[in-house]
């Protein structure tokens, strides 16, 4: 397909691998053999049935009567949220630990921002009986603790991050640095970054998302192609997956929605495609934050899983090309969003996902548009945020 990256790892000029030489060796082992693994009947079938019958895929694809009536258009949501353990992370987490499997992996590490990749990641290594590491910034894990619960209940051991802004991209860098001196392991990443070939393979295993949403909107609209498609950006997992089997659909728009925070005219965002420049981060390169002196900045979102100072490299070609619209929703206009689905449509989304339905008041829909918003994930883990920020 035309946005695979190239045989090095490249979309355009983003992506890559940029990695010491200690994980050159298991990094190349995985780029030369993703492919046929994942690729293969035995794969397919095995993470077809786990996607039906444990993650209880497919995932709804509701059409949001109010919304709709709100901003004049069809508006669905992918109901992302109703996965077994609360988001998207699941259908990722489920295909690499077989892929780990099959590598011969026995000890798995992840990072995590909002909790969510962290409880998939504990979920699978529970369900194959192996040892799993959580890397997770010492202040997500103070405003996700429902998630950090949930790890250790599965049996993972989850590592509080105090270096940097102890955030997302703080646990990313420790959990390379523990990869780089045990090299055995797999780093089961959660997003649709790092080195090649985590990119392609993350959106590879998150691609039933809109393989899902093209069958649903032909049994409910009578057509496969959606007018919009709009979702949250982390590292763009989801994004990733519901942009998918759109991407080589010119008619489609896809839309990606970055975090905002106080405002993009300020510091305190997550607005790499916004805001950010050309450079490397974590293997690849792609759009990054860096302040004055050339150092990654501190990022700040109210979200800690779009809490990133970076972004996939895929995502970097999609706004680079034109292929992809960017918003960016700050945490006030998310808070919004997450008040409206829920009085509205009686769904309370994951503050992530908030963000991609920020987006609704600012995008020119007509009346007979048909639009999808990848519903990432629920939100129990933010319920302390909504209930401190509404005064509830
Ligand atoms: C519910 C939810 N949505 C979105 C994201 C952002 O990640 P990504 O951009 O990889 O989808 C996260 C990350 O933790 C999440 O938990």
């Amino acid at each position: 397909m035309r946005y695979d990256p190239d045989q090095n790892g490249y979309y355009g000029e983003f992506g890559g691998a940029f990695i010491p030489d200690e994980l050159k060796e298991n990094i190349g082992q995985l780029a030369e053999r993703y492919v046929e693994i994942i690729e293969s009947p035995k794969f397919k079938k095995e993470f077809t049935t786990l996607l039906k019958n444990y993650a209880g895929r497919p995932s709804p694809l509701y059409f949001a009567p109010r919304l709709s009536e709100k901003y004049g258009a069809r508006i669905y949501l992918k109901r992302e949220d109703l996965n077994h353990t609360g988001s998207h992370k699941i259908n990722n987490a489920l295909g690499q630990i077989l892929l780990a499997r099959e590598m011969g992996c026995t000890h798995i590490i992840a990072e995590t921002g909002a909790g969510q990749h962290g409880v998939a990641t504990a979920t699978v290594c529970a369900k194959l009986g192996l040892k799993c590491t959580i890397y997770m910034g010492a202040v997500d894990v103070e405003r996700q603790a429902l998630n950090v619960a949930r790890m250790k209940m599965l049996g993972a051991e989850v590592e509080a991050v105090t270096a940097g802004g102890a955030t997302l991209k703080d646990a990313v860098d420790v959990a390379f640095a523990y990869w780089v001196a045990h090299p055995e392991a797999y780093y089961l990443l959660g997003s649709a970054v790092g080195p090649h070939p985590f990119p392609d393979i993350v959106a590879r295993l998150q691609s039933v998302i809109s393989e899902e949403i093209r069958k649903q909107l032909k049994e409910q609209e009578g057509r496969e192609l959606p007018d919009w498609v709009i979702a949250c950006i982390g590292g763009g997992s989801n994004a990733a997956g519901a942009f998918y089997h759109f991407l080589e659909s010119d008619s489609v728009r896809l839309v990606q929605v970055e975090a905002g925070g106080h405002g993009t005219e300020g510091n305190e965002h997550a607005a790499s495609l916004t805001c950010g420049t050309e450079g490397i981060l974590h293997g690849s390169r792609s759009m990054i934050l860096f302040d004055e002196n050339g150092e990654v900045r501190e990022p700040y979102s109210i979200s800690a899983g779009l809490d990133y100072p970076g972004i996939g490299p895929l995502h970097a070609y999609l706004a680079k090309t034109g292929r992809s619209t960017v918003l960016a929703a700050t945490d006030g206009q998310a808070l919004e969003a997450a008040r409206e689905a829920a009085r509205l449509e009686g769904i309370i989304p994951a503050i992530e996902s908030a963000h991609a339905l920020a987006a609704l008041p600012r995008l020119p829909f007509g009346a007979d548009d048909v639009v999808v918003v990848n519903l990432s994930g629920r939100g129990d883990k933010d319920m302390p945020t909504y209930l401190r920020e509404f005064g509830l």
